[in-house]
């Protein structure tokens, strides 16, 4: 592949190692008019996800502990959105995973810590959801995961590259936040969720849905400072220095922030980070 080589999403649709539940999920998230039980009918087809599914519900994190029991109470109780990014994220983590098992453990492992880290954050922040930065931390690198399914070989060789971007675009001719919000997009995600993806390394070129943009993209750079790991990308720049005085992100806070995630992901590690 050349850095000319214009990347086709559909062609993720068509890899052939693909496996059914997610062909069927992508058919279902891509389809406009499909419906909270069609939804639900794919999840069942997957054990595994509905297991997941029932124990983020039944977590303290979200929902009411012990109580949710079939897949439409829990999208009811998650909202429909948390659980196609869920889906989404554990079926396209899981899809490579055996592939490059490592790697795509690690970066699941950080698409976690930014998902934590975003929903404390938003808990300082006025007008953001903290569900729906959750969903975007998930979801925020799946455009690296989208550049892996499409030369592993050589994403694997600049995964860890502090010029990430500039590799990506150098080869790809595309960058993870770019193609990742564009695969969502494909996906029928909702919008502010796109613009967390699409705008997590530059916030500040966000014309829309600044705050959750801001909330993601700072817990992104937070990431690094509190979990440092060989695939976290999580640079700090001068804009979020900024971010941190416009959301009067103060240093008591932040070291509430780091505790306070410190803590839910040791309780979310046996529910989200097994892919
Ligand atoms: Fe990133
Ligand atoms: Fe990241």
């Amino acid at each position: 592949m050349t850095a000319s080589t214009k990347i086709n999403l559909n062609k993720i649709k068509d890899l052939p190692t693909l496996p059914d539940i997610f062909r069927e999920l992508l058919d279902v998230l891509q389809d406009e008019n499909s419906t909270f039980n069609d939804l639900a009918r794919v999840i069942k087809h997957d054990q595994s996800l509905v297991e997941k599914i029932l124990r983020v519900a039944n977590s303290p994190y979200f929902g009411i502990p012990g109580n949710v029991r079939s897949i439409e109470q829990a999208i009811m109780l998650l909202g429909y959105d948390l659980v196609k990014g869920l889906c989404l994220g554990t079926s396209i983590f899981k899809l490579l995973g055996k592939h490059s098992r490592k790697s795509v453990n690690n970066l699941w492992k950080h698409s976690n810590e930014v998902a934590v880290i975003g929903s404390k954050i938003s808990e300082h922040v006025a007008d953001v959801e903290a569900s729906e930065v959750f969903v975007a931390g998930l979801l925020h690198d799946i455009g690296r995961v989208v550049l892996l399914t499409i030369d592993r070989d050589r994403y694997l060789q600049i995964i860890d590259s502090d010029d990430l971007i500039i590799q990506e675009l150098d080869y790809f001719g595309i960058h993870h936040p770019s193609i990742g919000a564009e695969f969502l997009k494909r996906a029928f995600l909702p919008e502010p969720l796109i613009y967390a993806v699409r705008y997590h390394h530059t916030p500040s070129k966000a014309d829309s849905y600044k705050k959750v943009v801001a909330v993601v993209s700072f817990a992104e750079a937070l990431s690094r400072n509190f979990f440092p790991k060989f695939e976290d990308d999580g640079y700090w720049t001068e804009e979020h220095d900024a971010i941190m005085l416009e959301l009067d992100l103060t240093e008591e806070k932040l070291s509430n922030i780091r505790e306070q995630s410190t803590e839910d992901l040791s309780q979310m590690s046996s529910i989200l980070s097994e892919l």
